[in-house]
């Protein structure tokens, strides 16, 4: 077997366009990255502090054939040569998701194939895959992004996925995104703060670790808590005619936001006696996330994956890899009438 997939990812600010080749057979399916095009629109964004939905449609709406397009190339190869094709189908921006499934049910008409409209946070898992190989089953997977916080339990990242928790108010990179705004630096703020943290004192100060009681629900997550408890922080060291130590507060948020997550992510491995934890989304990418993740999984026996930070962004190779495992596995195709779901929960991994 040997097909050519196509994955269009418009969830939210990142046009993504990405080709695999699927080869092998259903129980051992090889997918190999040939394409990974995206186009942002972040810079779009910037000046408001956070994704607008409605520029971002626009942004999609003239980035996606010009993508296509562009990945094509990128791979040698035409239109004709495309087997199926996948698209994110939720969760995300509504009017951001319209553009892309209504550009892969075009696709998958014109070409006659298959179409699959898939889970956006199961991309996320799958795309581990293509650096990685095959996803042990069990797996547990840690999805922090501008948009989602989330423990999964990965039966099988086709067909059969759990949440486990997720946040009951910001999600991790939003947090990231907010205390930047109030200690005056850039959006998006994870990368700025992940830099002035390497300057500071992560126990400078101690801020809260959210839902971490005894009574709180030992896999959901918190960070609204966190974010405001640096506000008062700045606000207090204001009043005082301070000024504000930038490095130290970002060394203490981000090991607020660090120790919560691995601190969990670990418990919720030990618990269920699951073996191999992947990492994935924007957040992915902060430095001490990634060095806390080694240490408390060494310690704990637990094999740790996270993909390159390029792939554990928004792009369209993790849904090309997840059509693939959804394909090799022969799961059914998505009728062609079907609509973009804002808020698709995780356990539908394929739309029927
Ligand atoms: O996955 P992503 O590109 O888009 C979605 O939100 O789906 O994630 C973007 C988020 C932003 O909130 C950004 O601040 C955060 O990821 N981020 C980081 C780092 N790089 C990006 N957060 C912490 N440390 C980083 N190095
Ligand atoms: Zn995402």
């Amino acid at each position: 077997m040997s097909k050519i997939i196509m994955g269009v990812e418009t969830s939210c600010d990142e046009t993504g366009v990405g080709l695999v080749r699927l080869s092998g057979d259903a129980s051992e399916p090889r997918v190999e990255l040939l394409a990974d095009e995206v186009a942002s629109s972040v810079e779009l964004h910037a000046r408001y502090g956070g994704v607008v939905p409605e520029v971002a449609s626009r942004a999609h709406l003239e980035a996606m054939a010009p993508t296509a397009r562009r990945a094509l190339a990128t791979a040698g190869l035409s239109l004709s040569d495309v087997d199926a094709v996948a698209v994110t189908a939720g969760p995300g921006l509504a009017g951001a998701l319209l553009v892309g499934v209504a550009a892969a049910k075009a696709y998958a008409v014109a070409l006659d194939v298959p179409l699959y409209g898939v889970n956006h946070l199961a991309g996320h898992v799958a795309v581990d895959t293509l650096e990685h190989g095959p996803l042990p089953r069990p797996c547990l997977a840690l999805l922090v992004s501008g948009g989602h916080t989330q423990l999964l339990r990965v039966d099988d990242v086709a067909s059969k996925i759990t949440e486990l928790g997720s946040t009951v108010d910001d999600a991790a990179g939003e947090a990231y995104d907010k205390v930047a705004r109030i200690i005056g630096l850039p959006y998006p703020g994870g990368p700025p703060i992940d830099k002035a943290a390497k300057e500071g004192d992560p126990e400078a100060i101690a801020f809260p670790r959210g839902m971490t009681g005894p009574r709180d629900a030992p896999f959901d997550f918190s960070f609204s808590g966190l974010k405001t408890a640096v506000a008062r922080w700045v606000e207090a060291a204001e009043r005082r005619g301070e000024a504000i130590p930038v490095p130290d507060v970002c060394a203490s948020f981000q090991e607020a936001v660090a120790d919560v997550l691995t601190m969990k992510a670990v418990a919720a491995a030990r618990e269920f006696g699951i073996g191999t934890m992947v990492i994935s989304g924007g957040v992915a990418a902060n430095s001490r996330l990634a060095a806390l993740a080694r240490e408390r999984c060494e310690a704990a026996g637990i094999e740790l994956r996270v993909p390159r930070p390029r792939l554990c962004t928004d792009n369209g190779a993790m849904i090309a890899a997840l059509g693939a495992h959804v394909v090799a596995a022969d799961l059914p195709t998505s009728p062609l009438d079907f609509s973009a779901t804002p808020a698709l929960p995780v356990s539908t991994v394929t739309v029927r």
